[in-house]
C-alpha cells in the first residue's frame, strides 16, 4: 500500500472543478498541473497526493487499492461498473446527461437500429429494456460523425449545452442518466485508513453542503 492517501483525478472538466474544491478543504498540489507532465503531485497536506489519469482508469485505481479514492464521471461507473469501490458522495460537478440523439426528424423504422457508442454496456441494457433490437457499435470518440456516415441510426453519448449535437445535424432523444462526478474510495483503505478518508469525505461533504445553502 501506498504510504500516502492517494486520490486519483483526470485532467479536464473533473480536475479543473475539483481542484478549488480539494483547495478549500486544504489540499492544494505544490505545483501547477496543467503546466507539468508529470503524473504524481504533493500536496500542501503532506499526507496526501494527487496521480492524474484517465477517466476510465479511476476506477480500476481506486478498486486495486493503487488509489485509496478517485473522482470520477457517474458514466464511467454505470459503463464499467462499481464492484469493489465505495461511492459515498455525489460531487454535483462536471454534470450533464447521458442520451440516446438522433438525426433531427429520424424515425425509427421499427426494425432492428444500429447505435454507435463508447457507452456499449449502458446502450445495450437501455434498448434491451425498451424490448428495442439494437446491434451496438463501440466507437471512442466522434460519435456524431457514424450517423451522417451511415454507419448508425442513432447515438448513446453525453450531451452539455447540445452544441456538438446541433452542429452536426442532430438532435437528442431520450435520457438515460443524469451524470456528475462522483468520489469512489477504496473498499479495504476505507476501513484500514478510515481516519484520514473520513476526513476528506466530510471536509468535501460540508463544502458541499454550504455551497447548496448559499445557493
Ligand atoms: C462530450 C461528448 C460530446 C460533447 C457534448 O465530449 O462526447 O462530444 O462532450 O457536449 P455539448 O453538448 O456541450 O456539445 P467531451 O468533450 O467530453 O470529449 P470526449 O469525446 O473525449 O468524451
Amino acid at each position: 500500500m501506498n504510504e500516502k492517501l492517494t486520490i486519483a483525478l483526470t485532467k479536464g472538466r473533473i480536475l479543473k472543478e475539483t481542484l478549488p474544491l480539494l483547495a478549500r478543504a486544504g489540499i492544494e498540489p505544490l505545483e501547477d498541473l496543467s503546466s507539468s507532465r508529470k503524473l504524481v503531485f504533493a500536496t500542501t497536506r503532506a499526507e496526501v497526493q494527487l496521480v492524474i489519469i484517465r477517466g476510465t482508469d479511476v476506477p480500476t485505481y481506486v478498486r486495486h487499492g493503487a488509489a485509496d479514492m478517485g473522482v470520477v464521471g457517474k458514466d464511467i461507473l454505470l459503463e464499467h461498473g462499481a464492484q469493489g469501490l465505495y461511492e459515498p458522495l455525489d460531487l454535483g460537478i462536471a454534470r450533464c446527461r447521458l442520451m440516446t440523439a438522433g438525426p433531427v426528424g429520424w424515425q425509427g423504422s421499427g426494425a432492428r437500429i444500429r447505435v454507435a457508442t463508447k457507452f456499449v454496456n449502458i446502450a445495450r441494457r437501455h434498448f434491451a429494456r425498451q424490448g428495442v433490437h439494437a446491434e451496438v457499435i463501440k466507437l471512442y470518440g466522434a460519435m456524431e460523425l457514424a450517423p451522417m456516415m451511415n454507419l448508425a441510426d442513432l447515438i448513446v453519448d453525453i450531451v452539455d449545452t447540445g452544441n456538438t449535437l446541433r452542429a452536426n445535424g442532430m438532435e437528442p432523444l431520450e435520457e438515460i442518466a443524469a451524470i456528475s462526478s462522483r468520489l469512489v474510495v477504496n473498499k479495504a483503505a476505507m476501513r484500514s485508513r478510515y481516519t484520514a478518508i473520513q476526513r476528506v469525505i466530510d471536509d468535501l461533504a460540508a463544502l458541499l453542503e454550504a455551497d447548496d445553502a448559499a445557493a
